[in-house]
This record gives C-alpha cells, sequence and structure tokens, in this order.
C-alpha cells in the first residue's frame, strides 16, 4: 500500500469491540497508522492497552487523558486521519454524531474529522429498528457517512435477529476503499472475471475445473481500493463478494461470455482471469443420464473464447489483460496467447508450485506485453493484483 495513511478507529460500547481488534491489527500490519480513540464504555469490554499494543500508538478515552502525549488530541486525530471507522457503533454514539453532540472523545474527534467515515452499528435488534436510531441512520446517510449494516445472527442476549457486527473482511475493505480512494484508479471502470466456469450434463453433474477464484477476487478488491469502479463476473466460488464490487454471478461458458461481452464497450481495463471451460457437453439431457452396460462417450463441441472475441473488438485506449495458466512450457505459449487473443498483456501462471494456482493465497508469473517481460517472483495474489493493475493503468 502507497504512502502512509492515517485511519482513527472509534470504538463505542459493544461486545463486538473485541472484533475490532483484527482491524487495527490488519490495517498496522499493512503500514497504516491507526490512532484508537475508545468510549468509557467500550473501554469496559476491551482494555485501551490491547489496542495499544496493536497499533503502537496511544489509545484516548477521554478529553482530558492527561496520559497521552497530545493534550489537544481530538483535534489533532480527526484533523489528520483520511479515513473515520466507527465500530462496533452502538445505538447512543449514532444519536450523538447524528446530532452534532460531542461530549465524549468519540463523538468529539469525529466531529473535528473532515474525510470519508465510515459507521458500523451493531446493537439488539428493538434498538436497531427503533425509530429514533433508524432516523439518525438516516442522517449520517445524508451528512455523507457509508453505513455499514449489520447483519443477522445470534446477537450477545442469545436472541437471533438483525443487528450482529457485519463481517470484518467487508470492515476492512471498506476502510481500506476509503484510505486508498484517491489512488490510481480513481474514475476508471474495471471489469474483472473469476472462478471456475461449470458444464451442465444434466441436472445432477456438471464439468468444472480447480479455479478457486481467489486471484480475480483479490484484483477486483485491489482494483476498488485503487479507486476504480468495478463490476466482477464470478463463476461459482467459496469466496464472499469484496464489499464495493458489483458482482455478477454466472454459472456456463456461455453465460460469462455474454455478461463480459454486455459490460466490456464500458470499461477502461479487462482482466479475464477466470478458467473459462473450451469445452462444453455438446448436448444437455434435461433428466438423470442412466448407465448402460459398456463404456460410454462424452462429446463434447467448443465454447467460444471470451478473451479472444474481446481482443478482436477493442476499444482506442482499452487495456486487456488475459490470464495463462500452463503445465508445460509456460512463457513460449503464453506470448502466443498475447497475439492470438489481441490482449494487451497476459499474466502467465504455472501451477508447477504448490505454492501458485489453484486453491492457495499465494502466486508468481511473468507479466507478458508486446514490449516487456517481467517475472514477478513468488507474493501473495493480494500483491500480485495491484502489480498487474499497476502495469495495466500505466498502459491506460
Ligand atoms: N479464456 C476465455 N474464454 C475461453 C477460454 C479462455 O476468455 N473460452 C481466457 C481466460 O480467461 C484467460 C485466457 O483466455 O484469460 C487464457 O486461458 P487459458 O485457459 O490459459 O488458455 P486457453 O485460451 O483456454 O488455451 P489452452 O486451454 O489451449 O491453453
Amino acid at each position: 500500500m502507497p504512502g502512509k495513511k492515517n485511519l482513527l478507529l472509534g470504538i463505542s460500547g459493544g461486545i463486538a469491540a473485541y472484533k475490532v481488534c483484527e482491524i487495527a491489527s490488519y490495517f498496522t500490519k499493512k503500514g497504516v497508522n491507526v490512532n484508537v480513540v475508545m468510549t468509557e464504555h467500550a473501554a469496559e469490554f476491551v482494555a485501551p492497552l490491547t489496542f495499544e499494543a496493536l497499533t503502537k500508538n496511544h489509545v484516548y478515552t477521554s478529553l482530558f487523558d492527561g496520559n497521552g502525549p497530545d493534550p489537544v488530541a481530538h483535534v489533532n486525530l480527526g484533523r489528520t486521519a483520511d479515513a473515520v471507522l466507527i465500530a462496533p457503533a452502538t445505538a447512543n454514539i449514532i444519536a450523538k454524531i447524528a446530532n452534532g453532540i460531542a461530549d465524549d472523545m468519540v463523538s468529539t474527534t469525529v466531529l473535528a474529522a473532515n474525510c470519508k467515515k465510515i459507521i458500523a452499528p451493531a446493537m439488539f435488534t428493538g434498538m436497531l429498528e427503533n425509530p429514533a436510531t433508524q432516523r439518525n441512520l438516516e442522517q449520517l446517510r445524508k451528512d455523507g457517512w457509508e453505513i455499514i449494516e449489520s447483519e443477522s445472527g445470534r446477537l450477545a442476549c442469545g436472541a437471533i435477529g438483525s443487528g450482529r457486527l457485519a463481517e470484518i473482511p467487508e470492515l476492512i475493505s471498506a476502510a481500506e476503499e476509503a484510505l486508498f480512494a484517491d489512488e490510481q484508479l480513481a474514475g476508471k471502470r474495471v471489469l474483472v472475471t473469476a472462478g471456475a466456469t461449470r458444464e451442465n450434463l444434466d441436472p445432477v453433474r456438471f464439468i468444472t475445473n480447480r479455479s478457486s477464484g481467489k486471484m480475480g477476487y483479490a484484483i477486483a478488491k485491489m482494483a476498488k481500493t485503487m479507486g476504480a469502479e468495478v463490476t466482477l463476473i464470478s463463476g461459482k466460488t467459496e469466496i464472499r463478494p469484496p464489499h464495493g464490487v458489483s458482482t455478477v454471478s454466472v454459472e456456463s461458458a456461455e453465460d460469462m461470455y455474454n455478461a463480459v461481452t454486455g459490460k466490456a464497450a464500458d470499461a477502461d481495463i479487462i482482466i479475464m482471469a477466470a478458467a473459462v471451460a473450451d469445452y462444453t457437453p455438446a448436448e444437455y439431457c434435461a433428466q438423470k443420464i442412466k448407465k448402460s452396460e459398456g463404456d460410454n462417450n462424452l462429446v463434447l463441441k467448443r465454447t467460444k473464447d471470451i478473451l479472444a472475441g474481446i481482443g478482436k473488438d477493442k476499444k482506442p485506449g482499452q487495456v486487456v489483460v488475459g490470464f495463462s495458466m500452463e503445465t508445460e512450457n509456460l512463457l513460449e505459449n503464453s506470448r502466443k496467447k498475447l497475439v492470438s487473443k489481441n490482449a494487451d498483456m497476459i499474466v502467465a501462471n504455472s501451477i508447477a508450485s504448490e505454492n501458485t494456482g489453484f486453491g492457495v493465497d499465494t502466486n508468481a508469473a511473468v507479466l507478458i506485453g508486446k514490449d516487456f517481460e517481467h517475472e514477478t517472483g513468488l507474493m501473495s495474489k493480494e500483491e500480485l493484483a495491484k502489480l498487474v493493475l499497476e502495469k495495466a493503468a500505466e498502459m491506460l
């Protein structure tokens, strides 16, 4: 992540406060300067010391904290923040912020902040649904806050209902986007495909491949973080769609072809990370295929090559990136794909090592263009996503 950014993390008094430790830790590890302010009630749930240890910064719980290094911390922390995230947000802190009340460290610091602000409510269902809380949330929306809606599930009181703090990865994505929204792809539209397609044989069986979708999802998420408007066209995966990305689920290669061609014209960058079936059953059998004596032959027909179609109809200024998965002759075959599919770049990756390719969180690739070849070495799929997007942005 480029540059040193400041995240202001405001924590109010809810049991979900313990989950937010992960957010503080995540951003600190990524090199973000995380400043935590807590209400006194929040400090009953998690000791400020926990956040101090995670962020290496003093945690303020009071406006008159004689131990902190800055006597006017509420002004300075608010003023220097690149993004504010309030999580968990109780009905009380929501009400205070919505009405401009500043009588504790969190509400006061937030009032001094002039940056992208995100709030994640978490409370008992009845309190959330109360017209007063809904009115306050509506006011925050009007004031430009991004509300990360709570989820349904088991609450601390044992009841099942809405009011559970949204999942932590969702909060992280939203904060990441807010912190880095001014980055390289601001104002650009990025279309990404991910995952495996599924070719149905009958109502019971299908042909697919080992793609997990992790690489394509990492690209979609990173493109969003870099400020782009992102559409993700995804085959079936086990991964949650990244926050703020418009995700279209598809099943077969044909579905993916239709979804991609419908959206390609508007995109500045198109990245085809999906593992698309090259063949599909020649005929779909509406009833389960019954076994019979002897062997059976499966007749397959070719699917359309989506990337080649996009490459052929490429608009001026558009950057088209394909992936190439090989088990042998990686460079030679990938260079051929660059030409045959009229792509601007091919991300060539091999499944030769257990740390690259399907299902794992790391990858290594060679980025191949008309006048460059760059070997990345082993890295996380997020890091590779960033390299690919930076190169694509450069080519735009
Ligand atoms: N691709 C596509 N449509 C297909 C097949 C592949 O758009 N029907 C895209 C993939 O998304 C990827 C690139 O083409 O970006 C290369 O995919 P790959 O499977 O490596 O190569 P293929 O073109 O399928 O060729 P082969 O299977 O012979 O290696």
